[in-house]
């Protein structure tokens, strides 16, 4: 039976300007190219999800403007549960995002209606509780993410957390991660220093997967396990939604009950996929996708 996934988390619409290298502050740059189109951490990991074989509930807020009429109608073509999708009046979350012609990209995100996804209904909350895995990134309030965390500790849900954007991490938060997904600059930002810190962050939580681009993963946990996954070679067009792509597989192998050090290599095959293609929800892959690059 498919994992049951609920995302709890953001929609945003992407304005993407492509060009041959990122401005620098103060300077403008003539681009290549202009794309629009819906994306947001965490309905990029819903989508994701369920393209890659989970049954994948998405809780949030989108705005009751053009961009949120697109926003939903991308996530229901996905097959994305919208049950309780919120409508908020006023604009959607937005992000502009900068790609040059390496794939290597800068984002800027105003949250809009994500900012106006808090309180969680009793409704939302049984849903999480109902779930295998909870999966939220830091793109909505972090009062909702604790919220979200609490019912699926209350459910036996497991709460996998993709600390993305770069935030502050409270405590009451960390104490409900039973998976934590970061970049180097997020590990950074939790352990401070200059040097990746994995005992520093297992200290926090009790498994960690350490994502490092093109070099692969590092998966650690508790119990002693620290394996460098490698990760597949591929043309790199966009690295936008790539975290979201691996982040997704990850929760969905989990909710199978694949081995840990396994579903990260099946998320690095998904990372990979994703990479190929420019855009964010657009350039998810499917579960056949996935395989295709895993298998080899
Ligand atoms: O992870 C990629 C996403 O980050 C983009 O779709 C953008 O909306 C930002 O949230």
């Amino acid at each position: 039976m498919a994992p049951r996934i609920v995302v709890a988390g953001s929609a945003n619409m992407d304005l993407v300007g492509l060009a041959e290298r990122l401005p620098r502050p103060g300077e403008t740059v003539l681009g290549d190219d202009f794309l629009m189109m819906p994306g947001g951490k965490g309905a990029n990991q819903a989508i994701a999800a369920t393209r890659a074989g989970g049954h994948t509930c998405f809780l949030g807020a989108i705005g009751s403007d053009s961009f949120g009429v697109s926003l939903n109608a991308q996530l229901n073509g996905a097959g994305v549960d919208m049950t309780h999708v919120r409508t908020t009046y006023g604009v959607s979350g937005v992000a502009v995002i900068m790609v040059d012609r390496a794939g290597e990209n800068s984002i800027l995100v105003a949250p809009g209606a994500n900012n106006a996804f808090t309180g969680l209904t009793e409704a939302e909350k049984a849903t999480i509780a109902d779930g295998d895995v909870l999966l939220c990134q830091q793109e909505i309030p972090v009062e909702t993410v604790i919220e979200a965390a609490r019912a699926a500790r209350a459910g036996g849900t497991r709460f996998v957390l993709n600390a993305a954007p770069a935030r502050e991490l409270p405590p009451e938060l960390l104490e409900h991660v039973d998976l934590l997904v970061v970049n180097e600059v997020e590990a950074l930002s939790i352990t401070g220093g200059d040097d990746i810190d994995v005992p520093a962050l297992l200290a926090l939580v009790p498994r960690v997967v350490l994502t490092l681009g093109g070099a692969g993963s590092r998966y650690a946990d508790r119990d002693g396990r620290d394996e460098h996954v490698p990760s597949y070679r591929v043309q790199v067009t966009d690295t936008t939604a790539a975290g979201d792509a691996f982040t997704a597989a990850l929760a969905v192998a989990w909710g199978e009950g694949r081995d840990l050090v396994e579903a990260v290599r099946w998320a690095n095959a998904a990372g990979a996929a994703c990479v190929r293609k420019v855009g964010a929800s657009n350039s998810l892959p499917t579960r056949a996708e996935i395989d295709e690059i895993y298998r080899g």
